[in-house]
């Protein structure tokens, strides 16, 4: 593909995942988890916009639980590239948010993700995806699943990335009970009810093909989901409500995303997907239908945005 001139300005979609399924298989000497999940993009993003300017970082966004200082991770993203290339250039990102905040949803990582591809071709910094893999796994665990999208296993910290031949096609129904839970808070929990998992395998049973369409979905589980709902009594009340609309619409999967708050099901068929949707804006609980985003279809929003073959310019 022919490589033309960086454009002047960016806008540019930044997609939402789940976990599938999410195994918590020890603690690690750095104080994090070691982790296996299956990640699935879906098609809910929010909206950013990057235009270079000659020195600062700024960013820009209405939603008032999202920071607009350093702390914002697309803002420690811009930074983290500025510093590793040497770069004197600023840039201003304007977010506009849709993916449910602390939501489990992966709203901030994919928003730092987004913003190192963003730049890499604004700036002319040329790192391409590998280049900017050890700066995406600094600024977070789930920073570099966004550099691949799609349907993919994470391990180690969750941060190593293995795309799956196996993509998942599917409707899914997003639930934010509005509840944010610390995703540290979660983890820490999770510690005391720590049993050894080494007979654990629905994640490889899914992966292996083992089961097929329909039948792999009940294997999978969130080990967190006992603990976010511990943290959160509150939260625990609301989710028996969700879990029972989501399945009795024909649900395959019914599950928390992350650490959550969100709550998903995963539907086969539009239609269904549809009645439970209906059924949960009734009841007065925020809900997104969405469907699954493919490894492909996340790479070709790439593509296309960003002008170039998107794993950048070394080529
Ligand atoms: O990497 P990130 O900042 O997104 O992680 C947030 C918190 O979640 C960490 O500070 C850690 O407490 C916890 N975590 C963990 N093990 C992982 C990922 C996250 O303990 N694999």
């Amino acid at each position: 593909m022919t490589r033309t001139r960086a454009p002047r300005e960016l806008r540019l979609r930044s997609y939402a995942k789940v976990n599938l399924g999410l195994e918590v298989l020890g603690t690690r000497a750095d104080g994090y988890h070691e982790l296996r999940t299956l990640f699935q993009t879906v098609d809910l993003h929010d909206d950013i916009g990057f235009r270079p300017t000659r020195k600062d970082i700024a960013v820009v966004c209405a939603h008032p639980a999202v920071p607009e200082d350093e702390t914002n991770l697309a803002w420690r993203a811009a930074e983290a590239l500025r510093r590793y290339t040497k770069t004197a250039g600023g840039v201003e990102i304007h977010i506009e948010k849709r993916i449910p905040v602390a939501g489990g949803l992966g709203g901030g990582s994919s928003n730092a993700a987004v913003t190192l591809l963003a730049l890499d071709r604004l700036w002319g910094t040329r790192l391409g995806i590998d280049g900017l893999q050890p700066l995406a796994r600094r600024l977070g665990a789930d920073v570099p699943y966004f550099l691949f999208g799609g349907t993919a296993l994470g391990l180690a910290r969750g941060d190593e990335i293995y795309p799956l031949r196996r993509q998942v096609k599917a409707h899914l129904v997003i639930v934010d009970p509005g509840r944010p839970v610390s995703t540290a808070a979660v983890f820490a929990r999770v510690d005391a009810s720590l049993t050894p998992r080494e007979n654990s395998n629905t994640i490889f049973r899914f992966v292996s093909r083992d089961l097929e369409g329909k039948e792999a979905f009940p294997v999978l589980a969130n080990d967190l989901e006992r603990a976010a709902l511990e943290e959160a009594p509150d939260l625990a009340r609301v989710v028996g409500r969700i879990r029972d609309a989501l399945v009795r619409e024909g649900a395959l999967l019914a599950s928390l995303s992350g650490s959550g708050s969100s709550y998903f099901g995963v539907f086969d068929d539009a239609e269904r997907a549809r009645r439970a949707h209906a059924a949960l804006v009734s009841r007065g609980f925020a809900v997104h239908r969405c469907r699954t985003l493919s490894l492909d279809q996340y790479r070709n929003a790439w593509t296309h945005a960003l002008g170039y073959d998107w794993r950048g310019a070394r080529k």
